[in-house]
Parts: structure tokens; C-alpha cells; sequence
């Protein structure tokens, strides 16, 4: 057996668990963290294929995501702009690749005032919400009792409207149908982005990448952990009492600590056993949160042949299976690679073929928005985070119907010494690795209240 004592306890090596592992040390507190995978990073992984890089999961940082910007000026890294010269390709109803600039999709002009006219009205109620606490809108449970989609069906009438408006939050963001969460969830997608037209604006919201990939900030935040970071150590069970905790991991480890930071998405609460139990209200709580599920698509080629055509290479359709692409050729790479997404139910289509069927049909797909040579790549890569077992989906959580209103108000607040922080909880940077960061410092902040002495 491996005994070990230490003031806190961090369950999860992702940027969230690793940012409030640095706040803690630079504290003065003794923290160990234990991870389940055999890297650091969890949702961050910077890979390779035949000498390419590839985002495998987060990628792109934008203006507003403060704490994000603010960790890499910490951490020494650089970043560099998405390329986006030229024109994108919108495809409608009809399946025509259509070419356009700006941001409103080139539907017919009725369609794209109305776009602008849905968006006006979101921006405005979106300004209304603090994304730090939803639930707080006058509103809020009526938003919340309302799917997403019959929400836009109350503002318009225009089907390719609504789709289109529909997709910012659902297909690209949540990853999940516009009829499985509520109007709230999406309000608050769009809120934590700082407006609803952020969302809509992919040169904001997808704006520049980092040098050397988006992993490189977890892989910094764990150095100078040493012998405190345990990879490959899965948590089983935390036994918790006023007194502190004592967490078991694989590996005959055994910590006892004052308190534990659990950094791990909340669909993975329950693959710990916890003695005692949680509260009642925490067992259902977690009940009602899930992750989407999106297929990333990596394809590599021996140049970015798009460009050629005048096209940025940004690519958009809610009638087609990969919804939304992009170049994502890396810094210093002339190689071209697009990314594309497929998510929720239509990755389900594509994940019911066999794999050279789904190849196909996605290329296929590529090839309407880009031309012929789309269906050539020299490298070709897939990853779902679905099927990994620490992470079963993507992006981050979200709420079924109803559960933002009714548990939000309870979902950071800790469980005796347990302490509950991942991007999926996050207000501002809410799925996005600033919503991590910002998660990080503050349960470092609250754990380091905590353990601070009673005043005599
Ligand atoms: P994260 O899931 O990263 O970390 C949790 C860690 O806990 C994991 O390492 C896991 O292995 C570990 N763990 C789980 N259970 C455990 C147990 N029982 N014991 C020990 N360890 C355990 N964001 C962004 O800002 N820009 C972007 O472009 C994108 N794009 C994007 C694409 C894809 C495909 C994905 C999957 C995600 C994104 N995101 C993103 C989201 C972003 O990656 C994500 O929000 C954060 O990386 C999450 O960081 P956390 O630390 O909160 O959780």
C-alpha cells in the first residue's frame, strides 16, 4: 500500500484540477493529484499522426476568455490566428454549396433579416443573464421549461432560420438536439460567451490556437508536481467525514487529506464510491446532467488546395452531417487540414457505419464544401470522446429539461470537505477550458478558506 497525507486532494489532471493545484501549492498547501488516464490534460490532448499535430480535443481560444489568455501570458505559450481569408461555403435545404462572407448565412434576403432580427432578440435577453447564476433571471424557469427548439418555434416561422439560429448553441456547442435541453441551457451557452452574436461571429469565438497545441497548458500547469502527480490512478472510493478524507486509488494508493477537489466531469461522479453517500439531492442532481456527443474529423493534406479557390476554408450547414469545418493548418506546417464536427444524432447515423463507410460519407461531405481533392487526404483521423472512459462524450455537460433552474443554484457548492469544480460547471468560460481555469482558481480559493486556521 501506498500511504500518503497531504492537505488537499485533486481527483483529475485537467486544466481545471491542475489550475487549482497551482494556486494551492503557490499557497503554501500540500496537494497531491491523482488521475485516472496515463497523461495529463483529460479533454486537452495534443497528438500526433505522421509528424501532423492534431487537436484531438480543445483547440481554439477566443478574445473574451480572459483567464485562458491570462494562464497562457503565465505559462510562456503563443498563439497564432486561425486563417480565414476568403470566403466560406454555406450549404441550405436544397444541398448547393453556396459562397458567402460576413456572418449571416447567404439564405434569401427574408431569411437572413430574419437571422439578424432572432439574433437582436437573443442578444438582448442574453445581456439579461449572468452567467455565473442563471437561475437568478425572472424568468428562469419558464426558459428552462421550454426545449430550445419550440423556444425558436415561439419566435419564428422561418424553418431555415431556426435552424440556423438553432445550430450556434445546439450542434455546435452542446452537441445535443435542440429538443434535449432547454431554452435556459442555451441562453446561458451564449451568455458565458458574452453575447449570443458571439457565438455567431466564428472569428471571435474561434479565433486564435496556441504554438505547439492547446495541451501544452495542462503539460505546464503539471511541472514541478513531481512525485505530487500520480498517473494512471483512477479514484475508487472517498471516505469522507467532518474530519477530512481518505481517497483510494488504483494502485493500492491510499491518501488522507483535509479535503478533495473533484475535477472530473460531473457525468463521472458516480464511477466513485462515496462513504457515506451524498446527499440526497447530489445523487439526483447528478442525475440530470449528461454530456453531448460530437465525431472531430482531422483530415490532412499535402497543401491547403481550398485556398487556392479563394475559399477561408469556414464551412457551415445545419442540413448536412458535419455541420461546421475549418482550415486548421497548423503554425509553421504547409501542409492544409481541415477540422470538421458531426454531433449528436446525426454522429449517431455516422457511428452506426462501418468505418470506411463513415470515412466515405464524411469525405463526401468535405467534398461539397471544398471540391473533389476534399476526398484525398494523406491523413485522415476521427476522434469521438464518447467511447474514452474518462471522459464518455463531448463537449462538457449540460442539463436535461428543467435541472439548470432547479439544481444550478447548488452545483459548485461543496459536500463537506468535498469540493466540486470542471469546465461543465463554469459560469463565464462555461465547456471551455477558460471555464476550467476560472473553476480551478476558485476552488482553490474556497479550499484554501477552508483550511485556513478559525480565528481565535
Ligand atoms: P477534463 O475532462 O479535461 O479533466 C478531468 C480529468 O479527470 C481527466 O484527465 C480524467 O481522466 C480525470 N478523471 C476522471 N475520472 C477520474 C477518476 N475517477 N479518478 C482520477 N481521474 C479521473 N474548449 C475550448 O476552450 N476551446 C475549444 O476549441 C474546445 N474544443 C473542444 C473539442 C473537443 C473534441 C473536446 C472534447 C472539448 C473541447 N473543448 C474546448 C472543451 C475543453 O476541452 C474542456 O472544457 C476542458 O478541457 C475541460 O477541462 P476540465 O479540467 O474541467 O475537465
Amino acid at each position: 500500500m501506498i500511504g500518503i497525507e497531504r492537505d488537499v486532494i485533486v481527483v483529475g489532471a485537467g486544466a481545471c484540477g491542475l489550475t487549482a493545484a497551482k494556486r494551492l501549492r503557490e499557497a503554501g498547501a500540500s496537494v497531491v493529484v491523482l488521475e485516472a488516464r496515463d497523461r495529463v490534460g483529460g479533454r486537452l490532448w495534443t497528438d500526433e499522426s505522421s509528424g501532423a499535430l492534431l487537436e484531438i480535443g480543445g483547440q481554439w481560444v477566443s478574445p473574451d476568455q480572459t483567464a485562458l489568455r491570462a494562464a497562457l501570458d503565465e505559462l510562456g505559450l503563443e498563439t497564432f490566428a486561425r486563417y480565414r481569408d476568403g470566403a466560406s461555403v454555406y450549404v441550405g435545404p436544397d444541398g448547393d454549396a453556396v459562397r458567402f462572407t460576413g456572418e449571416i448565412f447567404p439564405t434569401s434576403a427574408a431569411t437572413q433579416a430574419e437571422i439578424e432580427r432572432m439574433i437582436g432578440v437573443l442578444d438582448a435577453l442574453v445581456a439579461e443573464i449572468d452567467p455565473d447564476e442563471p437561475w437568478a433571471h425572472p424568468r428562469a424557469r419558464e426558459l428552462d421549461g421550454v426545449t430550445w427548439r419550440a423556444f425558436l418555434e415561439g419566435l419564428s416561422d422561418d424553418d431555415e432560420a431556426r435552424a440556423n439560429v438553432a445550430m450556434f448553441t445546439a450542434e455546435a456547442m452542446l452537441t445535443k438536439p435542440a429538443h434535449a435541453f432547454s431554452a435556459l441551457q442555451s441562453l446561458l451557452m451564449a451568455a458565458s460567451a458574452g453575447s449570443f452574436s458571439h457565438l455567431v461571429d466564428a472569428d471571435f469565438i474561434l479565433d486564435r490556437r496556441v504554438v505547439g497545441g492547446l495541451q501544452q497548458v495542462p503539460l505546464r500547469l503539471a511541472e514541478g508536481l513531481g512525485e505530487d502527480l500520480l498517473l494512471s490512478r483512477p479514484v475508487r472510493e472517498i471516505a469522507w467525514s467532518d474530519d477530512g478524507v481518505t481517497v483510494r486509488a488504483d494502485g493500492d494508493v491510499v491518501v488522507r487529506a483535509r479535503r478533495v477537489i473533484m475535477a472530473v466531469p460531473p457525468n463521472l461522479y458516480d464511477r466513485v464510491d462515496f462513504v457515506p453517500t451524498l446527499p440526497l439531492r447530489r445523487h439526483v442532481m447528478h442525475q440530470h446532467l449528461s454530456l453531448g456527443l460530437v465525431i472531430k474529423i482531422h483530415a490532412v493534406y499535402d497543401t491547403p488546395f481550398w485556398r487556392e479557390a479563394g475559399l477561408s476554408g469556414t464551412a457551415f450547414s445545419p442540413y448536412q452531417p458535419v455541420h461546421e469545418s475549418y482550415d486548421n493548418s497548423n503554425h509553421g506546417d504547409p501542409r492544409g487540414v481541415l477540422v470538421a464536427f458531426a454531433s449528436d444524432a446525426r454522429a449517431d447515423r455516422l457511428l452506426a457505419l462501418p468505418p470506411d463507410e463513415r470515412r466515405e460519407a464524411i469525405l463526401e461531405n468535405l467534398a461539397r464544401y471544398y471540391g473533389e481533392q476534399a476526398k484525398h487526404p494523406a491523413i485522415y483521423v476521427e476522434s469521438d470522446w464518447g467511447s474514452e472512459e474518462w471522459t464518455r462524450g463531448a463537449y462538457a455537460a449540460s442539463f436535461d429539461m428543467g435541472g439548470l433552474e432547479r439544481f444550478g443554484a447548488d452545483l459548485r457548492t461543496p459536500t463537506g470537505p468535498i469540493h466540486w469544480a470542471s469546465s461543465d460547471l463554469a459560469g463565464a468560460g462555461y465547456q471551455h477550458v477558460d471555464g476550467a481555469i476560472r473553476m480551478g482558481d476558485h476552488v482553490a480559493a474556497a479550499v484554501l478558506e477552508a483550511l485556513a486556521p478559525m480565528p481565535v
